[in-house]
């Protein structure tokens, strides 16, 4: 059985909720999903897992939250190369600048993105929770 790791901080909720929708997609689709909150992650983790997702919402001006997500994500990304990764966040006011910034960050680790990235204005709708049915369902047969 594949084992997905989702990795998220979430301010108000919204990415919050995209983390819960996304675990149950992945577990309905025959995966087991681990849903850690970013501050109990680490680098040595990374290896246990068949795929990652990373939420988190754009935060500052168009940045990861600087506290805690940064700070975890800046420490793992090197053991993300080769990985299947899969990222996700809520946003405000913005044009999703944050998510395209990340997705090149990523790409530039040599990560693996294994599926579209899903963004949402605030909190998520139907239309969010399909994408993140279909991507749950991906990252359980990565
Ligand atoms: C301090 C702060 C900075 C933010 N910066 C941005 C931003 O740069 N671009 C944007 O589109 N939204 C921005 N937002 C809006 C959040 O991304 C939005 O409210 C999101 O839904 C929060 O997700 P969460 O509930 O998971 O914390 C910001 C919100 C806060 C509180």
């Amino acid at each position: 059985m594949k084992n997905i790791a989702i990795v998220y901080w979430s301010g108000t909720g919204n990415t919050e909720a995209m983390a819960n929708a996304l675990r149950s997609a992945v577990t309905e689709a025959g995966a087991e999903a681990a849903l850690i909150p970013a501050e109990a992650f680490a680098a040595d983790q990374v290896a246990a897992f068949d795929a990652l997702a990373f939420g988190c919402p754009a935060m500052g001006a168009e940045n990861l939250e600087e506290d805690v997500f940064e700070p975890m994500f800046a420490s793992v990304e090197s053991a993300l190369a080769g990985k299947k990764v899969f990222l996700f966040g809520s946003y405000g006011w913005g044009d999703g600048q944050w998510m395209r910034d990340w997705e090149d960050r990523c790409r530039a680790d040599g990560a693996d993105l294994a599926a579209e990235s899903v963004i949402c204005t605030d909190a998520p709708q139907e239309d969010t929770l399909a994408s993140l049915r279909s991507a749950g369902a991906a990252l359980a047969e990565s």
